[in-house]
């Protein structure tokens, strides 16, 4: 062979990848390390290093800007993930937003969440999968699987212990060595094992004293026990100092400014910070670009399968998610030639809230309202009445787009002009909606006013109340008539309170259907805004109504329907980002209008749009219950496949509902002097309420793991097999569909260890599969339990040898198959 036919010897990549970060100077190191601007990091062209683009997440993938002009898929929210049990549509899941991801040119997506469920106050609850780490655990690393799969890295989120919402930047979770290994790390572990996550987020709370971005927990477990070679980056100003560059936190976002930059150089000058953890950062920086394909002469670690609908992924993971609850004398699925007129009543059968708020929010193309999915499927010659019944939605929405035209461009939507400092146009754009934001991206240098012009058409004759919402100096005008010019403020001071919750103005109209009132807003730049966010809401308030004539009206409307169908769920105010709920009331008068519907029709079906446990104190005065979360874009077409039987409901509690506020065992989510308590030790969740209820307290409305098909499954005898050396054990579980039509049973294994010489659960999740089975059919179903199943934590992993209880049922709390196993 000739020197010249020779293959190149093989570098190691890591090898070539240590050789490029050394070859770049201390500078250009660390300007690696802090983002270039708000959603991405610096390029280097001279290496041949892209931007790294990252972006919320995990419901869907907004991209670099807050435009709905360049629109995104809404899946369903992560509780409804959550529900589904299931991998299959976890991946599936994640695969749509790595296809998502690629179409609007992000290299990494700003999820899954994987904070566990600790207490349904969460303000993110809806964000997370569950109370359990092994669902969570098994299903994060689907996404993760799924997301990575399309050539895209995932960056599982927020590491650590950050359950709650309330002065989230500065609380200190103050959580125990067993429960938070048990717990909280388990559930990230697979997502890094087995998934190998190429990025992790850490988290904005101090753990045990110590800021995420500073925590020891960086290293220990994740980079050492668990391997982890990606990139640990910052939740969005979660590093506070450079001395979170000598711990394992490597990118600080957003940039450009931030607290490292100038500073880290200088401290790795004097000696406060060594070269070698800048460079082992960049090289991790580095393996990210090169995995995602960014940077010249490495080859991307995936290729790019097949397109899938992502519409349809939505829908079916809204439809798997979604809880059967309830469902008294088999009233659903309705049957649609027995209907000649449907009831549907709720303020979210219209306006369904379909994502949670936050920066999980995504722009989608449309969202799909139960009252449409259901005009939708319904015969033609069935009566669709519907009625609000009680207002849900408070504040400033959005106008309708249909409702808004723009009066320079003669077309529907919004007139927005970037003015100069002189008041001169620097240029405009021709908007769609009504709440628009710019976060990093979008306003042109040199502004200094940004102004909106619109006309709306008024849809009903009356008295609107219309205004503005937005922090900082804003002028409105109505009608030719300035009627406010003045600063409103953010009394948060809450990163992105702005974007979430924004103070408002408004006023009243007067004016005929179809009359057109035209508004104006400019709106002046701060001059010294550190971080680049403008949000703008121009919008009308929910009609108030008297609300005994719209309770009296929606019964009326029930009492001569074959069957009222009630949407009831949140809203915009209570399950968000930046702060916890106050109590887990439905908003407004919901709970009186179900009563009343309900007295009037039996035929009631109520549907809860939520994205966590809601009290239902009509739960056993209706018909059915389907608790559908928030559905994501396709929601109403998954609830209306559901009622009409198209679709089963596939979903199973991913978190105990309780029936009263005052039951729930682990509830706190507010900071005492600054400590968040995680006194409940190891028992969370079900845990929690076992172990209530053990002690004579009150048991939840429905358990974890409970929800109905359209069919029944009976469980037989498990078998308990080893898997092998070290392996855990396999429980084979023969199950049978002893219903009418084919369904899917989960099949979910416990564990349970009487008189065990160490403090543990009542009892705990150790594994779960499902089956799909025809009507009146048999099959066996293997349930895999890991052998860290049997373990708990005391200074390090240990195993109490003995026997332990094999429970196999369909929920926490059902009449289980129980088997026995010794573990040695
Ligand atoms: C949230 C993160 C999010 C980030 C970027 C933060 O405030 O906690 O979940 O990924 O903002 O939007």
């Amino acid at each position: 062979m000739t020197a010249a036919s020779r293959p190149e010897p093989q570098i190691p990549t890591d090898a070539r990848l240590r050789d490029l970060a050394r070859s770049l100077s201390l500078e250009q190191q660390v300007s690696l390390l802090t983002g270039a601007d708000v959603w991405s990091t610096r390029a280097i062209p001279e290496i041949g290093l892209g931007r790294i683009v990252l972006s919320d997440g995990p419901s869907g993938v907004r991209g670099e800007d807050f435009d709905e002009r360049h629109d995104s898929l809404s899946l369903p929210s992560s509780s409804a993930l959550g529900a589904s049990w299931s991998l299959d549509v976890a991946r599936r899941y994640g695969r749509v937003l790595g296809q998502e991801a690629r179409r609007k040119g992000v290299h990494a997506v700003l999820g899954p969440t994987i904070n566990l469920h600790r207490s349904p106050l969460g303000g993110r609850h809806f964000e997370a999968f569950s109370e359990d780490p092994v669902l969570t655990a098994r299903l994060a690393a689907a996404y993760v699987d799924g997301v990575q799969s399309m050539g895209v890295g995932a960056a599982p989120k927020h590491y650590i212990a950050n359950e709650a919402e309330t002065d989230r930047f500065t609380v200190d979770s103050v959580v125990a060595e067993r429960p938070l290994r048990e717990l909280y790390l388990a559930a990230f572990e697979e997502a890094v094992t087995e998934a190998k996550a190429w990025l992790v987020m850490s988290s904005y709370n101090s753990i045990n004293g110590t800021t995420a971005s500073e925590n020891k927990l960086l290293e220990t477990p994740l980079s050492t026990d668990w391997g982890f070679d990606g990139v640990v980056v910052s939740d969005w100003t979660g590093v506070r100092s450079v001395e979170a560059a000598n711990a394992h936190q490597d990118l600080e976002m957003p940039g450009p400014v931030g607290h490292w930059g100038a500073a880290l150089l200088a401290a790795v000058e004097d000696g406060r910070v060594s070269r070698d953890k800048i460079t082992e950062k960049v090289v991790r920086i580095l393996r990210l670009a090169a995995r995602v394909g960014v940077l010249d002469g490495f080859e991307p670690a995936a290729g790019h399968p097949d397109a899938l609908d992502g519409a349809a992924v939505a829908r079916e993971t809204a439809v798997r998610g979604a809880v059967l609850v309830r469902n008294e004398n088999g009233i659903l699925p309705l049957e649609p030639a027995a209907l000649s007129r449907v009831a549907v009543i709720g303020h979210n059968a219209e306006q369904a809230r379909t994502q949670g708020g936050g920066s999980a929010t995504v722009l989608p193309r449309h969202n799909i309202s139960p009252l449409e999915g259901l005009r939708s499927v319904l015969p033609a010659d069935v009566v669709v009445r519907y009625s609000r019944g009680a207002k849900v939605a408070e504040g400033l929405q959005e106008f309708p787009r249909g409702e808004i035209h723009n009066p320079v461009s003669g077309v529907p939507g919004i007139r927005v002009t970037f003015l100069d400092a002189a008041g001169a146009g620097i240029s405009g754009e021709d908007r769609l909606a009504s709440r628009l934001i710019w976060f990093g991206a979008g306003i042109p240098e040199g502004t200094s006013a940004i102004r909106l012009e619109t006309v709306w058409t008024v849809p009903a004759a009356g008295v609107h109340t219309v205004g503005i919402g937005t922090v900082g100096q804003v002028r409105l005008t109505i009608d030719g008539a300035d009627v406010f010019d003045d600063e409103l403020i953010d009394s948060t001071n809450v990163l992105g309170a702005a974007l979430f919750a924004p103070p408002q103005k408004t006023f009243n109209v007067t004016a005929a259907a179809g009359g057109k009132v035209s508004l104006t807003a400019v709106y002046r730049l701060p001059p010294n805004q550190t971080i680049p966010l403008t949000a703008i809401l121009l919008g009308e308030e929910a009609a108030a109504a008297d609300p005994a004539a719209e309770i009296a009206e929606a019964v009326e409307n029930a009492r001569s329907a074959d069957v009222a169908i009630v949407v009831v769920g949140t809203n915009a105010a209570i399950e968000s980002e930046g702060f916890d709920r106050e109590n887990l009331d439905l908003p407004g008068r919901q709970n009186e209008l179900v009563e009343a519907v309900a007295a009037a029709n039996p035929r009631t079906v109520v549907v809860v749009n939520s994205g966590s446990p809601v009290i239902m104190p009509w739960r056993e005065k209706v018909g059915a219950v389907l608790l559908g979360w928030f559905g994501g874009q396709e929601f109403g077409a998954a609830v209306a496949d559901i009622l009409l039987g198209i679709a089963e409901p596939g979903g199973r509690l991913p978190t105990s509902w309780p029936a009263a506020l005052a039951d729930v065992p682990v509830l706190n989510t507010t900071p005492v002097d600054g400590q968040l308590v995680y006194g409940e030790g190891i028992h969370v969740g079900y845990r929690a309420w076992l172990r209530q209820q053990a002690a004579g307290g009150s048991a939840p409305a429905y358990p974890f793991g409970f929800g109905q098909g359209y069919t029944s499954f009976v469980l037989g005898q498990p078998a308990v097999l080893p898997s092998g050396q070290g392996a855990g054990v396999s429980v084979s579980v023969p199950v049978t569909n002893t219903g009418p039509r084919a369904g899917r049973a989960v099949v979910q294994v416990y564990l349970s260890r009487p008189d065990s010489a160490v403090e543990r659960p009542v009892r705990w999740l150790a594994g779960f599969t499902d089956a799909v089975l025809d009507a009146g059919s048999s099959g066996n179903v293997e349930v895999q339990v890991p052998a860290c199943a049997f373990a708990h934590y005391d200074g390090g992993w240990q195993q109490e040898p003995g026997v332990f209880k094999v429970l196999v049922g369909r929920h926490v709390e059902d009449d289980f198959q129980a088997a026995e196993v010794e573990i040695g």
